[in-house]
């Protein structure tokens, strides 16, 4: 992707003012992560055509042929505390939704933690990671995969997986998606500061199916069965099981 084709259509103040861009890169949020600990300012993205070692949460790998999709990660700077982390997932996952949304017009929806999925298959997947210096949050690194003009899945993906043209639309154009998730992730930055944390669960929980459906959560090895109650005030998820209400902090909830 051309670089001035991604300075044209931002409209930040500071998110994307700095953009580091690889043809070929291990990992945006690895190289994102050395970035950020050698000082890079709030707002960095790290953007490649292509990852060797894509990396998704819970160890797994992030697949996108060269080219056709975005992968890039944001260095983010939050004022919270450290328990707050939480809600970082919560934050980006909407943002990301609604910019989508903005530059596409498709209708989305949001899967526990921050999966964003298009007629219940996954289109975009984020993984937050923090830097932590000293025992103080010293920066979160936002990795963003988001399947544009993805057409040929492999075997293993292709029942579960989306890309905004599937639904037999010409090739997008990347910078302009790039640019419209960046303003919004700006925009509803402030989000993140506690007076406006119920803001963030009320938006977050309208874009989700699942809330107040039942459920299997895989958390830790375990696979634990309830109904989705709601977010708690950490970005946990509440459960109410078998054996009482229980809060999911680190699991993730699998595709139907
Ligand atoms: C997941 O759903 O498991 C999260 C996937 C996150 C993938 C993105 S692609 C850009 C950034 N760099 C990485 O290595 N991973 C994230």
């Amino acid at each position: 992707m051309d670089y001035q084709d991604i300075l044209a259509r931002l409209k930040t103040d500071r998110f994307g003012k700095e953009i580091v861009n690889f043809q070929t890169i291990d990992s945006t949020s690895s190289h994102a992560k050395i970035l950020a600990s050698e000082g890079a300012e709030e707002g960095t993205v790290v953007i490649a055509e292509e990852q060797l070692h894509g990396r998704g949460r819970q160890g797994r790998s992030w697949h996108a042929t060269p080219g056709k999709n975005l992968t890039f990660s944001l260095i983010l700077r939050p004022k919270i505390d450290i328990s707050q982390i939480g809600m970082i997932p919560l934050f980006a996952g909407v943002a990301v939704l609604l910019g989508i949304q903005s530059a596409t017009g498709n209708t989305l929806s949001l899967k526990w933690p921050n999966d964003i999925l298009h007629d219940g298959r996954k289109i975009c997947g984020i993984l937050v990671e923090s830097v932590v210096f000293r025992h103080e949050l010293s920066a979160v690194v936002v990795g963003i995969g988001l399947n544009v003009n993805e057409r040929d899945f492999p075997p293993s993906l292709r029942n579960t997986s989306a890309s905004l043209v599937m639904d037999g639309r010409p090739d997008l154009d990347r910078a302009s998606i790039l640019a419209k998730i960046l303003l919004h992730l700006e925009q509803m930055y402030p989000l993140l500061q506690p007076a406006r944390k119920a803001e963030l669960i009320s938006l977050w929980t309208q874009h989700c199916r699942h809330i107040g459906k039942e459920i299997t959560v895989h958390d830790a090895g375990e696979m634990i069965h309830g109904v989705a109650l709601g977010i708690a005030d950490d970005g946990g998820l509440m459960l109410e099981t078998e054996d009482g209400i229980k809060k999911i902090i680190s699991g993730e909830v699998p595709l139907a």
